[in-house]
């Protein structure tokens, strides 16, 4: 496909040659409102350099964009940071371009990964310390475990003081602009706790140890492998990862539910506007009207969760199930929780939402609230009351 895409400088002789999103809504899974962006880089030195390439479907734009500065052909060093093939996709397509260009990777995970889905290219193996130098530059290759799959790395550039951070510090949002001033600050940060919360919030100590690493290093620039690159807001986006990490909460409560007949909904604003009597912000999510990831990411920062499930089946709703299912995947800390839920007859899904919020790791500081068909005035009170009884 013909295209016009020109690189990006974002340093002297260092480009951005990624690709635009625009048009994704949902990243396996996460639901991604504002598209994303696939972010390479290249590095004129005497060696040309690449860090990363694009999902598949942008090849064309990343060499175009490559093209624009250099032949591809030129490339003498390819850093892979990451296997998964947003970042990898294209490695095949490049690497045959510039059949040369050596492939950098972590050992053993990066050369596994990389193998298994390109097969046998020019791979050279790096481990933690290793650096290359590639003419008036250094990389320094720093691995980065399970943030978020094993073979991660992230590469430090000393004499330009910038850090190509690959998932780590990014977010989803497709934008013309690349850089963090320019663009909205707000958003950028929202998009990164979003980010942060449906990709990384299992690997808090991973992401720990990660920034011990990094905390030596003087960074002028992170060029990430999604959206924005951050060389103004970089205190601002440690900081949070730094409170993320740690699993830092709020007092607020998020109010999750589905309901039948309404009565399991009636249940849910009643203990939304308890806690906001409480003077516990709240807030409540029908869970037909909002994606998960969205929810989880509420979740994520906030203490206190109560989840709701009319019985059907004998079961919950499926809905709330797959909601717990993510939530439990994404191993949540710090939370506080109870279940809830109307009922016709059985009323097991009460209890099975409890057993499933404690096998997400949250403590339950209520006995599980059930109601029989409609509830009544004063079953709402009695509810209100215990949750304004609450010693939490
Ligand atoms: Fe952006 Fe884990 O890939």
């Amino acid at each position: 496909m013909m295209n016009n895409c020109k690189a990006i400088q974002i340093s002297e002789n260092i480009f951005w040659v990624g690709a635009v999103d625009w048009s994704m809504r949902n990243f396996h899974g996460y639901e991604t409102e504002r598209g994303s962006t696939y972010n390479a880089y290249l590095i004129v030195d005497e060696k040309i350099t690449l860090i990363d390439t694009a999902k598949i479907d942008f090849k064309d734009e990343l060499l175009a964009r490559i093209s624009s500065v250099v032949e591809p052909a030129k490339i003498d060093v390819i850093i892979s940071s990451h296997v998964e093939p947003d970042h990898s996709g294209a490695l095949k397509e490049v690497a045959a371009l510039a059949p040369n260009a050596e492939i950098f990777t972590t050992n053993p995970n990066g050369l596994k990964g990389l193998t298994a889905r390109y097969g046998k290219l020019n791979y050279k193996a790096v481990k933690a310390g290793d650096e290359i130098s590639i003419g008036k530059r250094t990389l320094k290759f720093v691995p980065t475990p399970m943030l978020h799959w094993p073979d991660s790395m992230v590469t430090y550039c000393p004499e330009e003081k910038i850090l190509f951070s690959n998932d780590a510090f990014g977010e989803h949002l497709a934008t013309a602009l690349r850089f963090d001033d320019e663009n909205d600050l707000e958003i950028i940060l929202h998009e990164a706790k979003k980010y942060y919360a449906n990709i990384l919030m299992p690997f808090g100590k991973q992401a720990q140890t990660a920034l011990k690493a990094l905390g030596g290093l003087e960074i002028k620039m992170i060029a990430t492998g999604h959206g924005v690159i951050w060389r103004t807001h970089i205190d601002k986006i440690l900081d949070c990862y730094k409170k993320w990490s740690a699993g830092e909460v709020s007092e607020r409560a998020v109010v999750v539910f589905d309901s039948m007949w309404h009565s399991t909904e009636i249940l849910a604003r009643t203990i939304t506007e308890a806690f906001a009597a409480k003077k516990i912000p709240a807030a409540f999510y029908d869970i037909k009207k909002t994606p998960l990831s969205d929810i989880v990411t509420d979740i994520f920062t906030s203490k206190y969760l109560a989840v709701g499930s009319p019985t059907i089946n004998n079961q919950m709703m499926p809905t709330i199930a797959a909601f717990l299912c993510y939530l439990k995947g994404l191993r949540p800390v710090n939370h506080k929780a109870l279940a809830f839920g109307s009922y016709g007859w059985g009323g097991q899904s009460i209890g099975y939402v409890e057993d499933e919020l404690k096998a997400a790791g949250c403590e339950i500081i209520l006995d599980k609230i059930r109601v029989a068909n409609i509830p009544t005035a004063a079953q709402l009170d009695d509810i209100t009351a215990k949750i304004l009884a609450l010693d939490v």
